[in-house]
């Protein structure tokens, strides 16, 4: 049996006529961008995340870099960075000439919160920039009491979990802005690049405007320096078309996740979520806990099944990365991790056959 790690192909094939007349719609009216379905679409990003404002950009990545520049990240100025994630969680910082600052993760993936709030205390942290990894939304509500009693920013990098609550908490309660990423990987990816910042604050949603188209203001007087980062009218509905499945597609991946777990035994450790947490699996990413992540990664790919490492390297082991000398045995979790952590298909459209078949698979691993 052939399962790959995506497949955007069999999700196409089971949505062609709503798309095609999404796409029939947009080329009709011909508004192709910052049309309607822009407005349309922050307007559910708002709705779903009880937030004030939400602005549409062109990837999550700019989202980020947005976000930053908005609540006045300058060159120099220190911000917190997720040491596990896309290389992006820590890119937009560099981008500003900011310095980025690694902390270590937790056997539960994500930053080692308590070492946030060291960092904070002892340094000066101008910001923080926190990833919900894999689709988990982590409480921040404790880290941002922390961040406003010193007057640090926190950001929340929402780009694999949107969807996802935590209790009565949502991406963006507990934080300056959020951002999300519509990547045609995520959760409602576009067919193209797009993304979003979320945030309660009328400065933030207004900067952000203007960033993303050329520094222009609602006068049309170009006021500062901006970017192009216009999201197309036709990623945004095809993107809110996505979203209103949601609910849906995450049940069927919450499901896929239960059965992978019941598989999951010796020599492994399935993720563990907390009882309050409706994770959203944009990943599911298991540990190979006896230096054996290479034979199994290659046990199921000889079956046809298609695994990821996310991520190879910790971010602060990049290349562009280099220059500030870190040492790695500051980051003991996250070493640990990027050599443990394999990446299992995980999306709507799998069959409970193949389901089942992974699931097999791992368990005559021996
Ligand atoms: C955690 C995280 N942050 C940021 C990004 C950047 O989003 P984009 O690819 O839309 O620029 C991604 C996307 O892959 C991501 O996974």
């Amino acid at each position: 049996m052939k399962i790959p790690f995506m497949r955007l192909d069999r999700q196409y094939a089971l949505h062609k006529n709503e798309i095609l007349s999404i796409c029939d719609n947009v080329f009709s009216h011909g508004k192709v961008l910052q049309g309607k379905e822009v407005e349309s679409l922050e307007n559910k990003l708002s709705e779903i995340h009880r937030a004030k404002h939400s602005v549409a950009v062109n990837s999550g990545t700019d989202a980020l870099y947005f976000a930053l520049l908005s609540l006045g990240v300058l060159p120099g100025d220190k911000v917190i960075v997720p040491s596990l994630s896309f290389i992006a969680s820590a890119s937009p910082v560099e981008r500003i000439g900011a310095i980025p600052v690694f902390v270590d993760s937790t056997l539960q993936y994500h930053s080692d919160i308590d070492q946030i709030i060291n960092r904070i205390k002892k340094d000066d942290i101008k910001c923080v920039i926190f990833v919900h990894l894999y689709g988990e939304l982590v409480d921040l509500s404790s880290l941002y009491e922390e961040c406003k009693k010193y007057n640090v920013i926190l950001i929340e990098d929402g780009a694999q979990a949107l969807g996802s609550v935590n209790g009565d908490y949502i991406l963006g309660d507990n934080s300056d802005a959020a951002t999300l990423s519509f990547d045609p990987m995520k959760i409602a990816g576009a067919y193209g690049s797009g993304g979003a910042v979320i945030t309660k604050s009328d400065f933030i949603q207004e900067e952000i405007v203007k960033l993303r188209y050329h520094g222009r203001d609602v006068n049309r007087h170009y006021i500062n320096l901006g970017y192009n980062s216009q999201m197309s009218s036709l990623q945004a509905a095809i993107i809110e078309f996505k979203i209103k499945k949601m609910t849906h597609w995450t049940n069927k991946r919450i499901n896929i996740s239960k059965k992978y777990e019941s598989y999951i035994s010796g020599g492994m450790i399935a993720p563990k979520e907390n009882n309050n947490i409706t994770h959203v699996y944009h990943k599911y990413a298991i540990r190979c806990t006896e230096n054996n992540r290479d034979e199994i990664k290659s046990h199921l790919s000889r079956l046809g099944i298609q695994t990821m490492i996310h991520y190879e390297k910790p971010i602060y082991a990049e290349p562009m990365f280099a220059s500030y000398k870190l040492d790695k045995n500051q980051f003991p979790v996250t070493e640990k991790l990027t050599n443990e952590l394999l990446s299992l298909p995980i999306y709507p459209e799998l069959l409970d056959e193949e389901v089942d078949f992974v699931g097999v698979s791992l368990s005559k691993f021996s």
